[in-house]
């Protein structure tokens, strides 16, 4: 049985996983509005993403017999000042969920729930490489500041991610 603290800390990250979904989406929306298609294919790609980091929050829920409860997501901005504006804003984001998590897992060893404090190293992990995917292309873009035939090479480049969804609903059975 799960633990009613961690629960709703748990509840309250799935929607904060759900609204880095819709953040990225918006990011995608700006994108592909200033004609940066791969850099909104990017931004969807990352979207995919977070909606299977809140579902993988949602089936341990499950697992630990505790009832997922959906939350109330906020609106995110609609638009941003350019490429190198958009990724800070997705790296700072970034930043801020890493904080999130830690929090997790001090809620978790508070409550000495061992089996969602190992569940969470998953996201621990996840947020590194999270953070440095995000610092990459800022870094990049820093590189190429004035030169738009780097801008829209960095553009084709990241417009071949893709991401598979890595089958939620299928763990535990
Ligand atoms: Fe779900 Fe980008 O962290």
């Amino acid at each position: 049985m799960l633990n009613k603290k961690v629960e709703e800390a748990i509840n309250k990250q799935i929607v904060a996983e759900l609204y880095s979904a819709y953040l990225y989406f918006a990011m995608a929306a700006y994108f592909e509005a200033e004609n940066l298609n791969g850099m909104g294919q990017w931004m969807k790609a990352q979207a995919f993403e977070e909606m299977y980091h809140a579902m993988k929050f949602y089936d341990y829920v499950n697992e630990r017999g505790g009832r997922v409860v959906f939350l109330g997501i906020d609106k995110p901005p609609e638009k941003w000042d350019s490429p190198l504006a958009t990724f800070t804003a997705a790296y700072d984001h970034e930043v801020k969920v890493t904080g999130m998590i830690n929090d997790l897992v001090d809620i978790a060893r508070s409550e000495n729930d061992k089996a969602t404090e190992s569940f969470l190293n998953w996201y621990v992990d996840e947020q590194v490489e999270e953070e440095s995917n995000a610092d990459e292309i800022v870094n990049k873009l820093k590189l190429m500041a004035g030169a738009p035939g780097g801008l829209f090479m960095l553009d084709e480049k990241l417009g071949q991610r893709t991401y598979v969804w890595p089958g939620v609903g299928t763990e535990g059975e």
